[in-house]
């Protein structure tokens, strides 16, 4: 790929976790596993480290990081948590939920992991590796997903070098991502509102607004692209197209054969990635149905069926 960096695969054993950790602690960029994408990590109160993560992801600047925390308590000194906030966390942290809240002015932080907004995102994930790192840094940790602004997001080590080998100082193997979707992120208001930004795997109940209000500076229409035409909602495919399947409708790469979300979910970003080297000049994708985390599924498909403008 031709980058700057020659980037390094490291095991996620202690001598892995140790190089990661030294890397991070002298401000460069790691790709971690968490329980739903791969994460592009740094230092998230150093400001060359964070801008290195915008650089490395051509990540428009306007678009904030979620930041990802060891403990409730270190969350704390970051942003302020009303009760709603405090149940959310206590319910589903670690595990992911990613609370968009009022922040702390004069915390220690980046001003560019917040973008200039008055809130900010913040995550307390479940993965043993990511949380060893956070325990072991000390240290608040800025991750986008980790791919180039726009692509689809990883699921596997291949994934994040398919887009970021040679811009990042190494990627940390994890295996696969067990859930396979982003966090689902929820606003929690100063006056105890709550409201959802972002499908994902929790379910949040119906949300009142409907996926018509769904809003976050990066949820732009066009995402996860895998640079060729997507189409939706295909019970049947031409011979140019790379087929998606679920359940009834057998693909090339199927999400689930059973028809299971939850495993459908976990495999959605590997078969898109399958779909982008394929030879095929388009791609087709079986019906999912719209509940539970097929309403996170659909939401990153519509995005994904968007043509970059
Ligand atoms: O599962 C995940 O959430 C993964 C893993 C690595 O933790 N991270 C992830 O980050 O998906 P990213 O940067 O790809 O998506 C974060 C989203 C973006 O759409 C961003 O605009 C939004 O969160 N966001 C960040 N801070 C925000 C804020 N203060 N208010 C509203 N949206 C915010
Ligand atoms: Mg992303």
């Amino acid at each position: 790929m031709g980058g700057k960096y020659a980037t390094e695969t490291l095991d996620a054993d202690e001598g892995g976790i140790a190089r990661a950790v030294h890397i991070l602690r002298d401000g460069g960029l790691v790709a971690v596993p968490t329980e739903t994408v791969y994460g592009l990590a740094a230092r998230a109160d150093s400001d060359t480290a964070v801008a290195r993560i915008y650089e490395a992801k051509g990540r428009p600047s306007f678009n904030p990081l979620i930041v990802h925390v060891a403990s409730l308590e270190q969350a704390r000194e970051f942003a302020e948590f009303p009760p709603a906030a405090q149940r959310l966390a206590r319910e589903y942290w670690p595990g992911p939920l990613t609370l968009v809240l009022p922040r702390h002015r004069g915390a220690r932080l980046a001003p560019a992991v917040t973008a200039g907004l008055e809130t900010l995102a913040l995550r307390m994930p479940a993965h043993p590796v990511m949380r060893a790192l956070l325990e072991r840094t000390g240290f608040p940790l800025a991750a986008p997903s980790a791919n180039r602004s726009g692509f689809i997001s990883p699921t596997s080590p291949a994934h994040v070098l398919a887009s970021l080998d040679g811009r990042i100082d190494a990627v940390l193997d994890g295996g696969e991502c067990e859930r396979g979707l982003e966090s689902t992120i929820a606003a929690v208001r100063a006056d105890g509102s709550v409201e959802v930004l972002r499908p994902g795997p929790i379910a949040l109940g119906p949300s009142a607004e409907g996926p018509g209000r769904i809003e976050a500076p990066g949820q732009l229409a066009s995402h996860y692209a895998p640079g060729k035409p997507v189409r939706l909602m295909a019970s049947e495919v031409a011979p140019d197209e790379f087929w998606i399947g679920f359940g009834e409708h057998p693909g090339e790469c199927t999400l689930s054969a059973s028809g299971d979300l939850t495993e459908a979910a976990a495999r959605l970003y590997a078969c898109l990635h399958e779909g982008a080297r394929s030879d095929k000049p388009r791609i087709a994708v079986a019906p999912i149905p719209d509940e539970g985390i097929g309403i996170a599924i659909n939401d990153r498909l519509r995005r994904a069926a968007t043509p970059v403008d």
